[in-house]
């Protein structure tokens, strides 16, 4: 049944955290400075500009090292094993800091936390933390946060409770010219290897014109990319009665005169014709879709429940191609999912070598607690799915290298974000096809979009000069 509205966290519960954050900034001996440690997706970044945002509020500042701050956050991510790993490796830092500091305030939260069970573990195993808090309860982390400071004791909250949408929530941006803009939460999917379902919840759409009024304000401000997030965009307005498709609302972003737009995640099922139409006649949407595909075997495909054929993959694909010659594809792709044969494999090598894509993620498969897949029969052995993802990356950047190598010469639009890491006078950005341009230039550049000309392809990156007034 679709929902009229969107559900909403009640505007009492907000003003409460606005309470919090405003008894916090006056607290006595409160941490005046913070450090946020991210891990996981954009999803993750996003919800840490949020963190960092109702820090702000409370009057930290951002620490200008982590071993610095007073007061410091871990928001993780539990997708696979390695994600998980990474950080509670970490923690063994925070508990070597806290021993040493023990006016440091810790905090964890994220997917990790959401999972069922974890709370007890934290309690368990991680008594330092002053307080701990899952995906769905992070608006309360202005509450939290006081009444671990008030009770000078561990505060947790992990619940399933709600799930709701709260809007109007502080954001401090990473980017004065790039910024995310959430348009739904949750996920509905349930592919068998993944655990976003459970730590994330389900499918809720933004209402529509909270996205457009947030667009605006953006676009007032100077943004000049605009990255709309959703762990399935294309569903977008699903479970909204009246609210658009996610090719309309794109149309209407358009519109507004984002002047470049960029999107993730995209399910392949639900690629429609609409949205490729969207797509192709938009005057500001980004020459890029990262279009996961997993795997190149349709037995794979349907274990892993993800709604699609090859064969129908495929032909998304060419419908995108011939709307839009132009377009990169990216994707994402997993070996050693369990069955998955030496033929299985091959086959995602040979849709590799079709679909030539851009640049592609790939995983080994990593069993997740409670999901479908971690039950399935026929685990492949580790040495064999490092030994498959080998040969598939070989694969991949050869083609990657063809690509780039291909792109020698022609013009790209790119957005300055910020001087090379490596190399002095030179400035980095991304072209519409989101790959990685550096060139000649200064600091001034930062922020706009400079016309260029592709010299040189690297591994990861491109190199190119700024074209002339006259050629541009
Ligand atoms: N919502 C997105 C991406 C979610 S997670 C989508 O549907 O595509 C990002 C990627 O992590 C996935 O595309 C998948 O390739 C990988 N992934 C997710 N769960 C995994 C697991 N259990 N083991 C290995 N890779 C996994
Ligand atoms: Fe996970 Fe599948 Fe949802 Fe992506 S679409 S978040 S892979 S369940
Ligand atoms: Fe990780 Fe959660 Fe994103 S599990 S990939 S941070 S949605």
């Amino acid at each position: 049944m679709k929902r009229t509205e969107p559900p909403l966290v009640p505007e009492e519960a907000l003003q409460a955290q606005r309470d919090a954050m405003r008894e916090i900034s006056a607290w006595p001996n409160r941490p005046q400075t913070y450090w946020i440690v991210t891990y996981g997706c954009q999803m993750n970044a996003h919800d840490s500009e949020t963190l960092s945002g109702m820090l702000s509020e409370m009057g930290l500042r951002q620490a200008a090292s982590r071993d610095g701050a007073d007061l410091i956050l871990f928001n993780t991510c539990c997708i696979r094993d390695n994600a998980e790993r990474k950080a509670l490796g970490n923690m063994t830092w925070l508990r070597q800091l806290k021993a040493r500091r023990p006016e440091l305030v810790l905090c964890v939260c994220g997917c990790m936390v959401q999972q069922p069970k974890m709370s007890q573990v934290l309690l368990r195993q991680y008594p330092f933390f002053d307080v701990a808090f899952g995906t769905h309860n992070l608006y309360r982390f202005p509450s939290l946060l006081l009444r671990a400071l008030q009770t000078r004791r561990q505060v947790i909250e992990a619940g399933e409770s709600d799930g709701c949408i709260a809007e109007g929530l502080p954001v401090r941006r990473e980017s004065p010219f790039r910024a995310y803009v959430t348009i739904m939460y949750g996920c509905d999917n349930f592919c068998s290897y993944c655990i976003v379902p459970y730590v994330r919840g389900r499918e809720r759409s933004r209402h529509p014109d909270a996205i457009l009024r947030e667009a605006e304000a953006l676009v007032a401000d100077g943004v000049q990319e605009i990255m709309l997030l959703g762990q399935n965009v294309n569903s977008y307005g699903n479970d909204l009665s009246g609210a658009p498709s996610f090719a309309r609302l794109l149309r209407s972003l358009d519109s507004l005169g984002v002047p470049r737009i960029r999107f993730m995640t995209s399910h392949p099922k639900d690629i429609s014709d609409e949205l490729i139409d969207a797509m192709a006649s938009s005057a500001h949407v980004a020459a890029h879709l990262h279009l996961p595909v997993q795997s190149g075997s349709d037995a794979v495909l349907r274990a892993m429940n993800r709604g699609y054929t090859r064969e129908t993959y495929l032909r998304r694909a060419a419908a995108l191609r011939a709307a839009m010659p132009d377009i990169a594809l990216t994707t994402d792709l997993i070996v050693g999912f369990p069955g998955e044969t030496e033929e299985d494999f091959a086959d995602t090598l040979s849709l590799v070598e079709q679909m030539r894509y851009d640049s592609a993620y790939t995983f080994i498969f990593s069993p997740r607690e409670g999901t479908r897949a971690s039950r399935m029969s026929g685990q492949v052995p580790a040495p064999v799915a490092t030994e498959r993802i080998e040969r598939l990356i070989a694969a991949q950047e050869r083609i990657s290298a063809q690509i780039y190598a291909g792109l020698v010469g022609t013009r790209q639009c790119v957005l300055a974000e910020e001087r090379s890491r490596r190399r002095e006078g030179q400035i980095a950005g991304k072209c519409s096809r989101g790959l990685t341009c550096n060139f000649d230039g200064d600091a001034a550049m930062i922020g706009r979009f400079v016309p260029v000309r592709i010299t040189e392809a690297g591994h990861n990156t491109l190199r190119a000069v700024p074209l002339a007034k006259e050629e541009a």
